[in-house]
């Protein structure tokens, strides 16, 4: 996998319902399929030594709108993950974060996800940040609140907030800008996914949905990136950055 220089992939994992119902299946078994691709594309761009892979596994409003079957599902299928991909997540040196609001989830969920975050802490390879209960608005407004909490305390002067100082208080302030946004299953939205981190980000999206993909769709998407001329404001072929 030639990564073209991009160190953060994030992706929109969409369509495992689609997936299903395409196959006269139950949108559960989606589900279950999209657990193999990630399975997959974790390991794959681990593999190509990709700094950072950010998926989208659960928005705070696929939390709160979703039938309360669905959600169960997916915390079953988020603990199970956590507990049966610690091997290959350490095989392949992958450090495993959240973001999101995970101290919404059942408590035996939370207590899993913890486990492998501790346990994969000084993984030095790929970071992969699982996207859980997580809105990019809420995100900005949580960061919002703690800056205003600083200033209350004394301990932060207004006039110093810049884009550096925000960006500190998201979720992961070591996260960096997203170069490559992928969205599956054809939907040409951003969905509140790391609205911040996605400024200049490209965005690549395919009609396949997300049980279908494999490391050759991240290909494409990567070979499409390259063919991109990323200006940042500035003009074609360089110049400054705005
Ligand atoms: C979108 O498909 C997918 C989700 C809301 C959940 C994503 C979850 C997984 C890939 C599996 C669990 C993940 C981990 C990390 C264990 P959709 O249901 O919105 O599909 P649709 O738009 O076709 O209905």
């Amino acid at each position: 996998m030639d990564l073209q220089g991009v160190r953060h992939i994030a992706i929109i994992m969409d369509g495992n319902g689609r997936w299903a119902e395409a196959r006269g299946m139950v949108r559960a078994r989606g589900h279950r399929a999209g657990v193999d691709s990630v399975r997959e594309v974790v390991t794959d761009c681990a593999r190509a030594h990709l700094p950072w892979l950010t998926l989208y596994a659960l928005s705070t409003e696929n939390f709160k709108m979703r039938p309360a079957l669905e959600v169960r599902l997916l915390m079953v299928l988020l603990k199970r993950f956590m507990i049966n991909e610690r091997a290959t997540l350490m095989e392949n040196g992958v450090r495993l974060i959240t973001a999101g609001r995970i101290q919404e989830f059942p408590a035996r969920v939370v207590a899993e996800i913890r486990r492998t975050e501790a346990l994969t802490a000084g993984n030095r390879g790929m970071t992969l940040c699982l996207a859980l209960n997580y809105g990019g608005r809420g995100e900005i407004v949580d960061a919002a609140r703690e800056l205003a909490r600083e200033v209350r305390a004394g301990n932060l002067d207004p006039e110093s907030i810049d884009e550096a100082a925000f960006a500190q208080r998201l979720y992961c302030p070591s996260m960096p800008d997203v170069d490559l946004l992928v969205r599956t299953a054809g939907d040409l939205r951003v969905s509140n996914f790391l609205l911040w981190q996605i400024s200049y980000a490209e965005i690549f999206v395919t009609p396949m949905c997300w049980p279908d993909v494999r490391r050759p769709l991240i290909e494409s998407a990567l070979a499409e990136y390259a063919r991109r001329d990323r200006r940042f404001g500035g003009v074609q072929g360089g110049g400054a950055a705005s």
